[in-house]
């Protein structure tokens, strides 16, 4: 069967130090509790966190970083805790974003932030305006975001722009208005925490993402964890339904067989 007609677009590169990372930064409440502290102490060391990853995920050559830290299901929580939250996002917003632009990281959010207080959604748009054209990282944070609601709003988006859906659709009509259609899918996903579970984050991106998952809580994570995430991520045969033998041949050797084994015909 042609390339053309398999259903999950074209291999990525394979990179040594992966283009993308995607994280569930999970475990900040039992970090605080382990402490005999409240779950705030837990969010707001989980900052900090944040800001070394982001440093050290531009040092290991990464360039792609999205962090899930505010789910559409997280409204669920005690009001108390959800307003912490969303005070905590717009306080790490307007202390950082200066500092992300000098440090040439273009910024991102995904997720509905339509149900946000308009003065966080005013910054993240002036964010977003300010970092545009930076290139050293491009830095995602999803936040009310969802997997099963970026799929709809994409599929919302390309009915409107359409009369007729054409017979053959393709992945690449739905993918190009997906939240995070600027990025390449995830090479590597990381969940902290322990759970093993992807609590509807990038569902449809995830498809051949190396999965990665670590006991260790979220404000826990440091650079040592981060580079055992990578080098597990190393360790493994990406193969996007290809057996381990072809993956030996360069690919130039690859269009030869294929060359071949078509004038034997
Ligand atoms: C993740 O930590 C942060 C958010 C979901 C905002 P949790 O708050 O889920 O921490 P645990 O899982 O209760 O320990
Ligand atoms: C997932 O963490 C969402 C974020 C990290 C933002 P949760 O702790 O809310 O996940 P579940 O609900 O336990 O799966
Ligand atoms: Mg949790």
């Amino acid at each position: 069967m042609p390339e053309s007609q398999i259903s999950t677009p074209g291999i990525p590169e394979n990179s040594i130090i992966p283009r993308h990372i995607a994280i569930i930064m999970d475990g900040n409440g039992r970090w605080a509790k382990n402490r005999l502290m409240q779950r705030i102490s837990g969010h707001k060391q989980g900052v900090e966190t944040v800001r070394d990853i982001i440093k050290l995920c531009i040092e290991r050559g990464v360039e792609y970083l999205t962090l899930f830290a505010f789910s559409s299901e997280n409204w669920r929580r005690p009001a108390d805790e959800v307003s912490f939250l969303m005070q905590l996002f717009f306080g790490a917003l307007k202390q950082e974003i200066a500092k992300l632009h000098e440090n040439d990281i273009c910024f991102k959010v995904i997720g509905d932030i339509s149900k946000f207080d308009p003065k966080i959604i005013e910054f993240i748009h002036s964010g977003e305006r300010l970092t545009a054209n930076n290139s050293r990282l491009v830095f995602t944070i999803a936040a009310n975001y969802g997997g099963r609601w970026d799929i709809l709003q994409a599929i919302t988006k390309m009915l409107a722009q359409t009369t007729r859906l054409p017979d053959n659709l393709q992945e690449e009509d739905l993918a190009q208005h997906l939240a995070m259609s600027y990025a390449p899918e995830p090479d590597l996903f990381i969940r902290t925490g322990g759970e093993c579970r992807i609590s509807n984050f990038c569902l449809w991106q995830l498809a051949y993402t190396e999965l990665y998952f670590t006991d260790t809580l979220w404000p826990d994570f440091d650079a040592y964890e981060l580079d055992h995430a990578i080098k597990c991520y190393q360790q493994r045969e990406r193969r996007f339904g290809r057996i381990s033998e072809q993956l030996q041949l360069p690919m130039s050797a690859n269009k030869a067989t294929k060359i071949a084994n078509k004038n034997k015909t």
